[in-house]
């Protein structure tokens, strides 16, 4: 995973412009957003030290999706979301389990985070799976984008 770039605009915008991608989203991106995202990311990676990165294959550098970490307020609370999107091509290969499960672990072993969340719609069956793959539970539902949310929540490991 590496920070997203500018020029990485024309596969994010293949990627959330995807109707099956962005189905449980209000509705697929546009040119525009994706490039406001790409802005609010850079602000993010100078003013947090996080945001979400570009997933990218290891070995040969195309990119795979967009996973990481992004502030989130829930009911009033300053929260921490592991955020995560693979595109269609590379669905079901473990991808979104491997990269968010690191994420997972940067933020409660580097960043000291108490807890991380994840927002997801109650008909997402593949985001429910990857948040169960994370050890999370759900702690509540929250009113997110104008959709009814699911809060899944995972603590650190005891030391
Ligand atoms: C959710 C998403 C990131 C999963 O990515 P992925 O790399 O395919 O996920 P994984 O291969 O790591 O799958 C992890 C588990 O999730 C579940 N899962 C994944 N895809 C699924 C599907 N289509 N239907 C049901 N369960 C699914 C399974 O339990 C799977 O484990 P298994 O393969 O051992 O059975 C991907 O489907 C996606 O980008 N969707 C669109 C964007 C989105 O909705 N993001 C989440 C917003 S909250």
């Amino acid at each position: 995973m590496r920070e997203i770039l500018g020029n990485d605009f024309e596969f994010l915008l293949e990627m959330m412009s995807d109707p099956e991608v962005m189905r449980y989203y209000p509705k697929p991106s546009t040119a525009k957003e994706v490039h406001e995202l790409i802005d609010r990311m850079r602000t993010c990676y100078r003013r947090d030290g996080f945001g979400l990165w570009l997933v990218v294959h290891r070995e040969a550098g195309y990119p795979l999706g967009r996973v990481g970490l992004v502030r989130q307020q829930v009911n009033g609370v300053d929260e921490v979301e592991v955020g995560y999107m693979i595109h269609r091509p590379f669905w079901r290969q473990g991808l979104a389990t491997e990269t968010a499960t690191a994420v997972r672990d940067y933020a409660f072993r580097d960043l000291r985070l108490p807890r991380v969340i994840s927002l997801i719609r109650p008909e997402n069956a593949a985001s429910r799976g990857v948040a169960r793959k994370l050890g999370m539970e759900v702690r509540g539902r929250w009113q997110h984008a104008g959709l009814e949310h699911l809060v899944f929540a995972v603590d650190p490991p005891p030391a």
